[in-house]
């Protein structure tokens, strides 16, 4: 039984006529209201969320916190142009990501989102080396399997097959250049060690500095635990460590992509300092768990290093936006998306929210595990991997032959969730270089989340699992 293509859940939950052009196959539910993690769609229909969206929602719909500080907001100022004002939220959001970087950062810059702030690594990083008499410096390395965006500049640094290939040949592959990914379980050779693992990615970047040239590359840029294209994977230990030595050895900069991972998805602040070998990058973008969905909201955070190369020359961030823009001393942006954000990263502080989901993203894992490979679980014999942290994991699978009769077993057992009341993310393709092989999916709870409420999301993923299972192989 495929899903429609009109309706993932095969009429479980019901659609309206739509003028949206929608990003998927099938038409999306409405979703009307929604308080923590469950949401209300038009038909009546409730759902928990396991995924935040798409990693988004870190304090689930609703925080009253937020909420007020929105509004508060609203009343004092909605807008002004970063060209010629800045204002109170941004001053103090900017001032709260620098402080809680521990020396790691010394300014920051925002932006509308992901890919933009993405887009303003990209152009920061350039201009670092441009103002600082290094022009020559045109080249960024970054990894296949990686995903940084959906702009044509992100898709370029990026190395997604299946998201860049319809773009592929207006793509620049002068300035954009890709080493391997850092996925053990995948692509370590069995005879390898980690240590030889990571020694022979090590030594391929290098040799991607050497045949480029060292001096043109601008940095090494990478997510710090890779989020939708394979899943949830973190880097072996060590790997930052070594990557970071060939951009220290060569005078580049090493960049982390933080917008999926960061701002405690993965139970620390930053990502890097639980799965990152505690290296801080030079550049840094995050976005998702910064605003929370409250807000449509990115960030570029510098070093010391950039901020004083920009500094002693142009001073100014030569990029920006008419919602979002650039630094001086310190940033300043979209009032209302900074007070969001401010209220969303204080609720994290004062309610101990990292903690919590360091402690109910450990008991998803046990629950996952305990349901699905089990001693008697249908589903054993085709998990490959549970991996991820903190609030941050996936489960994929594996299937040698088995036909899904034009879909796939992830987004079969996406839509069966949906319809079982579960929004999880399925995704395809992480498996392989090309694309063409793998199924996951991802979980990515609020941090406010419940341990009744983990137990509801493991309850209803493992039973979805299971039925699709039982529809097109187990008898
Ligand atoms: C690692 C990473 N970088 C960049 C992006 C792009 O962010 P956005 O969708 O907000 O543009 C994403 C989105 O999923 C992401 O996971």
């Amino acid at each position: 039984m495929a899903p429609s293509m009109d309706n993932p859940t095969n009429g479980a939950v019901e659609t309206k006529p739509t003028s949206i052009l929608h990003r998927t196959p099938w038409q999306p539910p409405v979703a009307v209201s929604a308080e923590g993690s469950h949401i209300r769609l038009q038909d009546g229909t409730n759902l928990i969320d396991g995924v935040g969206g798409a990693a988004v929602s870190c304090l689930g719909n609703s925080h009253p916190t937020v909420m007020q500080a929105i509004k508060d907001q609203v009343d004092k100022v909605s807008y002004v142009y970063n060209m010629q004002l800045s204002n109170e939220p941004a001053e103090a959001l900017a001032k709260k990501l620098v402080d809680t970087s521990r020396g790691a950062f010394a300014l920051c810059g925002f932006a509308s989102g992901g890919s933009e702030a993405m887009e303003g690594v990209i152009k920061l990083a350039r201009q670092y080396f441009f103002e600082t008499n290094q022009p020559q410096r045109t080249n960024f390395i970054a990894r296949q399997l990686s995903f940084h965006g959906n702009t044509l500049g992100t898709l370029s640094l990026a190395y997604h097959p299946t998201r860049r290939a319809p773009y592929a040949d207006i793509l620049d592959d002068k300035h954009f250049h890709h080493v391997s990914p850092a996925y053990a379980k995948r692509f370590q050779k069995p005879e390898e060690t980690v240590e030889q693992y990571v020694e022979r990615l090590r030594q391929e970047l290098e040799d991607k500095f050497i045949a480029l040239g060292p001096d043109t590359v601008i940095g090494f840029v990478a997510e710090t635990v890779v989020g939708a294209t394979t899943g949830v994977v973190p880097a072996p230990k060590g790997y930052f460590k070594a990557m970071k030595s060939v951009c220290d050895k060569y005078g580049a900069l090493f960049i982390l992509d933080e917008v999926m991972s960061g701002m405690g998805r993965m139970g620390t602040l930053h990502a890097w300092e639980s799965f990152g070998d505690g290296v801080a990058p030079d550049i840094q973008a995050v976005a998702k768990g910064l605003g929370g969905g409250y807000a449509s909201i990115g960030a570029v955070l510098m070093s010391q290093r950039i901020a004083d190369g920009i500094r002693d020359k142009s001073g100014l961030w030569k990029h920006g936006h008419t919602y979002q823009a650039s630094f001086t001393e310190t940033g300043f942006a979209h009032p209302l998306a900074c007070a969001a954000s401010l209220a969303v990263q204080e609720v994290i502080e004062k309610e101990n929210l990292l903690e919590n989901i360091r402690v109910q993203g450990d008991y998803l894992r046990s629950l996952l595990q305990e349901g699905l490979t089990g001693p008697n679980s249908p589903a054993s014999p085709y998990v490959f991997d549970i991996r991820g942290g903190g609030g941050f994991w996936a489960v994929e699978f594996e299937f040698n032959g088995v036909d899904f009769q034009g879909s796939s077993f992830a987004m079969l057992v996406q839509a069966r969730s949906l319809a079982n009341g579960l929004i999880v993310m399925g995704m395809v393709g992480g498996a392989n270089l090309e694309g063409t092989k793998g199924d996951h999916l991802i979980f990515a709870p609020a941090y406010n989340v419940t341990k009744e409420e983990v137990e509801k999301i493991a309850e209803i993923f493992v039973r979805s699992v299971n039925e699709i299972l039982k529809e097109y192989i187990v008898q």
